[in-house]
C-alpha cells in the first residue's frame, strides 16, 4: 500500500469492510426538505459556472500564505472551498481549518507523495460521522493525491461533481449515509486506482451503468438509494469481492453472467429489490461465497415450478452460511 495511513497499513480489505459493515451508523440530524434545496441549488449555482475546474484554476485564486510545498497550497484551496461550503458543522470538526498546515486538520491525513518521496501531500480525508451539512465544491477536484475519501454519515447534499475525474490515485469512496441524489455517479466509474465503492443510504436514482462491473473493483455497496432498471448483463464480469445491491428498485432477473464470479465473489446480497424469474443455474458456480441474500424479491415463484432452482439450494459446492433465502409470492 502507498500511503502511510493507518486505515490502509492494516492491508486487509477484509478488516476494513468488517468495520465498515458492523458500523453503519444513521445519527445525522435531520435537514429539512428546503434545507436540502437550499443547499443543493447552492451547489448547482457554482458547478454551473465551472462544469470541470480548468486545467490553471489553481493559480487564479489567490493566496497570502506559504506553502510546504505546491500540492499542499492546492489542497488548501480545496479545503477551503469546502469548508464555504459547508452550512452546519454541529461537532466543530472543522474548526481548525484555517491556516496553511493543511495536514493538522482535523480529518485530513498527509503522506509523502507517492512521485517523490520529499513533499508531504493529503493522501486522505475521513470525516466519518461528523453530521457536517453542505455540498461537494467543484475545488475538491485539486485534491489529485488523495486516496480515501469517507465522509460517511454526514449531511452533504447534490452530486458528486464531475471534477472528481482527476482524481487519479483515489482507492476507496465511501460517501454512505449522506444525501446525495441524481444518476449513478459515473465519474467514479472512470477512476483507474478506485477498488472499493460505498453509495450506501443515499438518494441516488436510475439505471446502474454496466461499466462499474468491467472495473477491477473489491468492493461495491450500492444498498439503500433508489437504482431502478435491471442489473446489467455483464454483471458477471465484477471482480468484486462483496457486492450489495439491497433495498433498490432494481427490476428484471438476476443475469446469467453471476456464476462466473466464482473465484472472487464472497457475498452478494440482493434482498428487497423487484427481481424477478428463477435463479440462474450458474448461481451454482459461486463456490466461494458465504453469503447470498435474494430474500424480499420476486423470485420465490419458481421454488414451486423449478426442480432446479431446488436443487441448488442445497447444491453441496455452495458451503458455509448460505443464505439464499426465498419469499414465496
Ligand atoms: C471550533 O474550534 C476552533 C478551533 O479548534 C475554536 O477556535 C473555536 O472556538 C471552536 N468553535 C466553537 C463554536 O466551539
Ligand atoms: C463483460 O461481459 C460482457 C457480456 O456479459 C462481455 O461481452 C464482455 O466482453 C465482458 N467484458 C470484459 C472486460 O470482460
Ligand atoms: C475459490 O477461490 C479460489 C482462490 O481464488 C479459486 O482457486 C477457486 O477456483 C474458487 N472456487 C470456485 C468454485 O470458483
Amino acid at each position: 500500500m502507498p500511503f502511510n495511513l493507518p486505515i490502509m497499513e492494516t492491508s486487509g480489505l477484509p478488516l476494513l469492510l468488517l468495520l465498515l459493515l458492523t458500523a453503519i451508523a444513521c445519527n445525522s440530524h435531520a435537514l429539512t426538505d428546503a434545507e436540502v434545496a437550499f443547499i443543493a441549488r447552492r451547489q448547482l449555482l457554482s458547478l454551473s459556472k465551472n462544469v470541470d475546474l480548468s486545467d490553471d484554476f489553481e493559480f487564479d485564486v489567490k493566496v497570502d500564505y506559504q506553502f510546504a510545498n505546491p500540492r499542499i497550497r492546492r489542497a488548501y484551496i480545496a479545503l477551503q472551498a469546502w469548508r464555504h461550503a459547508m452550512y452546519s458543522d454541529p461537532s466543530n470538526v472543522t474548526g481548525n481549518w484555517v491556516g496553511p498546515e493543511v495536514c493538522n486538520y482535523n480529518g485530513v491525513f498527509c503522506a509523502k507523495a507517492l512521485d517523490d518521496s520529499s513533499v508531504d501531500v493529503v493522501a486522505g480525508i475521513d470525516i466519518n460521522g461528523a453530521d457536517i451539512a453542505g455540498y461537494l465544491p467543484n475545488e475538491l477536484g485539486l485534491l489529485t493525491d488523495m486516496a480515501l475519501f469517507h465522509i460517511n454519515s454526514n449531511r452533504f447534499c447534490g452530486i458528486i461533481p464531475k471534477s472528481f475525474s482527476r482524481l487519479l490515485l483515489l482507492y476507496e469512496i465511501d460517501v454512505s449515509n449522506n444525501r446525495f441524489v441524481g444518476p449513478f455517479p459515473i465519474v467514479l466509474v472512470g477512476l483507474p486506482s478506485l477498488r472499493y465503492i460505498d453509495l450506501r443510504y443515499n438518494d441516488f436514482e436510475g439505471p446502474l451503468p454496466s461499466e462499474l462491473f468491467d472495473k477491477q473493483l473489491d468492493a461495491i455497496f450500492l444498498n439503500s438509494n433508489r437504482f431502478t432498471s435491471g442489473i446489467p448483463e455483464n454483471f458477471g464480469n465484477s471482480t468484486a469481492s462483496i457486492i450489495v445491491l439491497a433495498n433498490n428498485n432494481l427490476g428484471g432477473c438476476i443475469p446469467s453472467s453471476t456464476g462466473r464470479m466464482g473465484a472472487t465473489l464472497n457475498e452478494l446480497i440482493l434482498l428487497n429489490n423487484e427481481l424477478v424469474g428463477c435463479l440462474p443455474m450458474e448461481i451454482g458456480l459461486l463456490g466461494n461465497a458465504t453469503v447470498l441474500d435474494a430474500s424480499w424479491n420476486s423470485l420465490g415463484r419458481c421454488l414451486r415450478i423449478s426442480v432446479d432452482c431446488l436443487a441448488l439450494l442445497i447444491s453441496p459446492s455452495l458451503t458455509t452460511t448460505l443464505m439464499w433465502k426465498m419469499v414465496s409470492a
